[in-house]
């Protein structure tokens, strides 16, 4: 099929590529030149596992990247709408991105037949409907059955996002109506999981249902991790005696630091926003969210106590992504306890494989060492922030007191220094 993907992000570009891999024509669309021109010379402008090749075998060919939104949506038959929905003050979603974007496509549609738009950006239940349809019909000129629309979440985590959408444990179809999700369907056939066809509205929820729950398993963990703690327990193996039961399942249940990134902050602070727009208090999923922000406090607790005071000590910050294997710094926990060392008048050195440029932005005033080594290098204390690889066997004999903070259960030879897990 002919596909255009509006937004050339983690979610637009993999969604546009392996499709692409998979024998479709794609026409990928972003208003940034740049981007538009890495992806046609097959470079990707994001770090993501198996991209360069994807693209490399298909840029030119046929996966096309454009500025121009409207002959995009000229020459495909089905078009996804991948751009950002951030977060906004209250914790709501911001719409404007998308609401441009289903702007530019209506006017795109006065002019084309037989097309289906699918929102595939994470949006509240009830947008697609009340929002993108109307805008889609005010710009087009048409009414939505003339054209096609279904809502299609994405279930991508970063760093492995291609393998996640070239292998899912499941394709959610939300439909405005039979012909809208017959096509959309149709594009899926290659897959073997399964499909589930859903309202547009319930399409919407599960997105946010599925990313709060996985957000709730790890505050969760993280609260019996609080209580082992003081129990001299160590919740990894707790851990591990649950997940034998198949209902609970291993996966998600790494206590420590909490969670960050681009999505589980938004997508649990928009759920909550939304929920008390219509007059109902989640109590359990703001308690997620102090659970988890309670987290970064708990490890800067132990420290302190073990310096007295950060006042004038040199603190090694290894690790600054929200995650390992990602240079994204979006909501990372790091940035919580650097603000803090700060506010203390700590002395912070700082070292990431991938996110240091990405941290720059954000705290150009601390210093920044190229290697861990380097970054420990006469510090009174170490804080082991993201779970890199690299920091499982680190040397701390450059440190001025090695004393080692560990907020990812990584640091594996723990001989020779003064080691304390966050959560064990
Ligand atoms: C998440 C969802 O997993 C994905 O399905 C959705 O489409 C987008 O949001 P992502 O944000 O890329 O993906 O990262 P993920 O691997 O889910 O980790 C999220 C955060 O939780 C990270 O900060 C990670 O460090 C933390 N985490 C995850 C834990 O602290 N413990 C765990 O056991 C798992």
């Amino acid at each position: 099929m002919k596909v255009a993907t509006i937004g050339t992000g983690y979610v637009g570009l993999v969604t546009g590529a392996c499709l692409a891999d998979m024998g479709n024509e794609v026409i990928c669309v972003d208003i940034v030149d740049h981007k538009v021109e890495m992806i046609n010379q097959g470079r990707s402008p994001i770090y993501e596992e198996g991209m360069q090749e994807i693209l490399k075998r298909n840029a030119q060919k046929n996966l096309k990247a454009t500025t121009d939104l409207e002959m995009a949506i000229e020459n495909s038959d089905i078009s996804f709408i991948c751009v950002g929905t951030p977060s906004d003050r209250d914790g709501g979603i911001d719409l404007r991105y998308i609401k441009s974007a289903a702007r530019s496509i209506g006017k795109a549609l006065a002019s084309v037949d037989n097309h289906t738009v699918v929102v595939k950006s994470t949006v509240v239940p009830g947008t697609t409907e009340n929002i993108i349809i109307p805008i889609l019909e005010k710009n087009s000129g048409k009414h939505v059955g003339e054209f096609g629309v279904c809502m299609n979440p994405e279930f991508l985590k970063e760093g492995v996002a291609v393998d996640d959408f070239m292998n899912p444990d499941r394709i959610i179809i939300g439909q405005y109506d039979e012909n809208s999700g017959n096509k959309l369907a149709e594009l899926y056939k290659g897959f073997y999981c399964p499909i589930l066809r859903t309202d547009l509205k319930t399409a919407e929820m599960i997105k946010y249902a599925s990313n709060s729950f996985l957000a709730t398993k790890v505050s969760f963990i993280n609260e019996i991790g609080n209580i082992c703690k003081r129990l001299g327990i160590d919740a990894y193996t707790v851990a591990e005696g649950m997940s034998l039961d198949y209902r609970i399942s291993p996966n998600f249940l790494k206590a420590g630091l909490g969670w960050g990134g681009s999505c589980f902050p938004k997508d649990i602070k928009g759920l909550i926003s939304y929920a008390k727009g219509i007059g109902y208090n989640p109590e359990l999923l703001q308690t997620v969210l102090k659970v988890n922000r309670k987290q970064p406090e708990i490890l800067l607790d132990i420290a302190r106590k073990k310096l007295g005071s950060f006042d004038g000590k040199r603190v090694a910050v290894l690790g600054l992504a929200f995650k390992a294997d990602t240079d994204d710094t979006r909501e990372s926990q790091s940035f919580h306890v650097i603000r803090q060392l700060l506010n203390e008048k700590a002395e912070v050195v700082a070292y990431d494989p991938k996110a240091e440029e990405n941290t720059k932005i954000e705290f150009p005033e601390i210093q920044y060492a190229s290697t861990a080594e380097d970054a420990l290098k006469e510090a009174d204390i170490a804080l082991i922030l993201t779970e890199w690889e690299e920091f499982q066997n680190l040397n701390y004999e450059g440190m001025k007191n090695r004393i080692v903070i560990d907020g990812r259960d990584i640091v594996k030879n723990r001989e020779g220094i003064e080691y304390e897990g966050l959560c064990w």
